[in-house]
């Protein structure tokens, strides 16, 4: 018997889109599924000022395919010069929906990131004071800590010191890995949010690591132990409309991941929705996938939920998927969830 569920249009709350050909060749991937995405402003060179976020906002909506329903929620890129008076004019103008925080080093492109936060205590109180939501790539940069470990200490060096020192401000802890992170977010106000991946509610450090090194399965914040996804699983299931969907999809060309320095960056825009259907499922909790997918991520940014709908399908036979997207700048491995897909989307 074939099962369905109709849920409100999903939106992901964090996505790597690129630009030039690999934007083109990826993007129908996202607005197949989704009706918005925040999109990270890592291009090299990063999406630092209005002007920035503009030409690329365009350069997206080119490339958007006939007919899709997408919108591109647009961030900037802080940078210790961030210009406090050029951010509120673009979240003022609606061009912005949050500013993106990378501590120098962490992660792609992340060179001009924040090394000494004090100096962008006034970018962080001017968003404070226009509620503009600061999304965090929470993970410590010092070469002392254990890279398993770096979210853990991000909490305790970095993200509490700041949150103490701009309470008001809103803040979306990015792609959490650990269980760390999860009672973190729990233990504050709603003013704290954290989205969590598609792979990181299914692989572990094994199904990175054992057997083989699986660079397709290799991202920033890197896979932590079992128990840690279980708690990634726990905290999207529940209901807490503080966790949501954020894919952290991130396209990186197959010769770029399979290489002896290969990239971090899973690409999970083209199948999350039937991975999800599928985590949900497993867990019991089908009727929280609306919520974690569609409802808390809008709601934290302060906007409306997407009109149109999405109907979730299961079959009795797998359902497949493209092993890679051909783009013009390279193929791009898909995700493997390791089981099989019986969910598809319409
Ligand atoms: O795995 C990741 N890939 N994590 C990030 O934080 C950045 C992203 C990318 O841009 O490739
Ligand atoms: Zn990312």
């Amino acid at each position: 018997m074939t099962q369905t569920l109709t849920i409100t249009r999903p939106d992901d709350w964090h996505l790597h889109l690129r630009d030039g050909a690999m934007l083109e060749g990826i993007l129908p991937e996202t607005t197949r599924d989704f009706g918005r995405a925040i999109v990270m402003p890592n291009l090299v060179p990063p999406v630092v000022t209005a002007k920035d976020a503009e030409a690329y906002r365009a350069r997206i909506m080119a490339a958007i395919p006939e007919g899709a329903d997408f919108t591109p929620l647009m961030t900037l890129y802080l940078t210790e010069t961030t210009d406090a008076d050029d951010v509120a004019a673009a979240y003022a103008s609606g061009l912005i929906s949050a500013v993106k925080l990378y501590p120098a080093g962490a992660t792609t492109n992340s060179d001009s990131g924040v090394t000494n936060f004090d100096n962008v205590q006034g970018v962080l109180e001017r968003m404070s004071e226009i509620d503009l939501p600061l999304c965090v790539h929470s993970e410590v940069t010092d070469p002392s800590v254990d890279i398993f470990d770096r979210e853990a200490v991000f909490i305790d060096r970095v993200l509490d010191p700041v949150r103490r020192r701009v309470p008001e401000l809103r803040v979306v802890m990015e792609h959490i890995t650990t269980a760390d992170g999860v009672a973190y977010v729990m233990s504050q106000d709603e003013r704290l949010g954290a989205t969590i991946t598609t792979h990181h509610l299914i692989i572990n450090r094994n199904d990175l690591l054992v057997g083989g090194i699986k660079p397709h399965y290799y991202c920033l914040p890197i896979a932590k132990r079992e128990e840690h996804r279980l708690a990634l699983v726990e905290a999207a299931t529940s209901g807490d409309a503080r966790f949501f969907l954020g894919t952290d999809s991130a396209p990186h060309s197959d010769p770029n991941k399979e290489s002896a320095c290969g990239c971090a960056g899973v690409f999970s825009a083209t199948n999350t929705m039937s991975c999800l259907a599928h985590v949900f499922e497993r867990a019991g909790a089908l009727d929280k996938l609306e919520g974690f997918a569609s409802l808390h991520g809008p709601a934290f940014y302060g906007l409306a939920p997407n009109v149109g709908k999405t109907t979730l399908t299961k079959q009795a036979k797998a359902v497949t998927f493209p092993d890679k997207i051909h783009t013009g700048a390279g193929d791009v491995t898909v995700f493997n969830p390791g089981f099989p897909l019986n969910w598809t989307t319409s």
